[in-house]
């Protein structure tokens, strides 16, 4: 296939990837994904953006066929699915020069066993002029690896991102397609990897704000020709204030941890709170962080399992814990048998979480009137909190 126009002398030579269902062997991708690469042409000199995922490196290669010669290679993520063509690259076009942060360096060579006199590094704000397309390099670094940069293009004003902005969404088309079917996509992508990295996300946002931006062109998903929409969909998703949210990933295993759910459930959103509950026995890992993304409180309920939590329950747990969402509210609701540590547990396996512990629901076998009244309470203690914040 021959290089595809995105603007004149800016091509596309990614390769959609219809059939991948798990990205890290652990992230769902229900939609498939995509590893763009972006071919620039300038007067004097052509980069190449990237170099997609090794399982698909045949997409690039015909893409090249008719390129005969590539002066740069700009690597601005080291992960393999954007790093794993370059020993190719680097072969096929042997006076290739091979641009990265000065952070990636090290982590090429690690990761692709490059020779590190292969690469020569460029600094934060640095130009590249190729005739008539300039390209500046800027570090945007956690978003989400420690070494990824940004290039932008100035002629054409596209910022080449990377992961961030990006989405797993497979399909032919160039561009976005439907901004509000692209949102839900790139939140679920921002909330598996990004996430933890709200912080420097939202300084990475204020470096690019003063720039003139018309595409954003991530290495994931279709390119964002409404790219305002996307910037301020993240400063939402990285912003330190909540919504009026809360979160319960649940599991039972005779129903008593059920019913309570329900009865929380119910209670917040007589109360006006949107609720996010996940049976963790069958939940998509993926919408669980979507719901973490905005989430004001979690509540995490569960029955016991001899002494301790019901082990699915832990997929959340270490989830939240990992993903460190904005959440200031958590709480316990289960219950048990005869005995347990389930609170205890499931407390010291979130740190991360700088929340304020809401008193938790547990109740001996199935709920009886009083359990459901402490429910009640929780539910109020919850919308008091989120009043205090201003959420409701
Ligand atoms: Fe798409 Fe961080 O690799």
């Amino acid at each position: 296939m021959k290089p595809r126009e995105i603007v004149p002398d800016v091509l596309y030579v990614g390769a959609p990837d219809f059939d991948r269902r798990l990205f890290d062997s652990l992230i769902p991708l229900p939609d498939g994904t995509s590893y763009n690469s972006y071919l620039i042409r300038g007067r004097d000199k052509t980069a190449l953006i990237d170099a997609v995922e090794p399982a698909k490196l045949h997409v690039l290669e015909a893409y090249l066929a008719d390129v005969p010669k590539i002066d740069y290679l700009i690597s601005n993520h080291t992960e393999q699915d954007h790093s794993g063509g370059i020993p190719w690259i680097l072969g096929r076009y042997p006076g290739i020069e091979l641009l990265s942060s000065q952070p990636a360096k090290p982590m090429l060579a690690d990761h692709l066993g490059l020779d590190p006199a292969r690469i020569r590094t460029v600094s934060d704000g640095e130009r590249l002029d190729l005739g008539g397309k300039t390209l500046r390099f800027i570090y945007t670094p956690w978003v989400h690896w420690p070494e990824t940069m940004s290039t932008y293009l100035e002629e054409d004003q596209i910022l080449f991102s990377c992961d961030w902005f990006g989405s797993h969404i497979a399909q032919t088309g160039l561009f976005v397609d439907g901004v509000g079917c692209i949102m839900a996509e790139a939140k679920r992508y921002y909330a598996e990897i990004m996430m933890p990295f709200r912080k420097i996300i939202q300084k990475n946002l204020d470096k690019i704000k003063d720039l003139e931006i018309r595409l954003i062109a991530p290495s994931h998903g279709p390119i964002h020709r409404d790219p305002r929409s996307i910037i301020e969909a993240y400063r939402d998703w990285a912003d330190d204030k909540p919504h009026n949210t809360v979160v319960i990933p649940w599991v039972s295993m005779h129903g008593s941890t059920a019913l309570m759910v329900d009865r929380l459930v119910t209670a917040l959103v007589e109360r006006g709170v949107e609720v996010f509950p996940f049976n963790m026995a069958s939940a998509d890992i993926g919408q669980l962080a979507m719901a973490l993304v905005d989430a004001a409180t979690i509540v995490v309920a569960a029955p016991t399992v001899h002494v301790g939590p019901h082990p699915v329950i832990f997929n959340a747990v270490i989830l939240a814990n990992a993903l460190r969402p904005k959440v200031r509210f958590a709480s316990i609701v289960g219950s048990y048998g005869w005995a347990g540590m389930m609170v205890e547990t499931i407390k010291s396996a979130m740190p991360n979480l700088k929340v304020e512990l809401l008193p938790p629901v547990i109740s001996k076998g199935l709920p009886k009137p009083a359990d459901f009244e402490k429910i009640d309470a929780l539910a109020e203690a919850i919308v008091g909190k989120h009043k205090e914040l201003g959420l409701l």
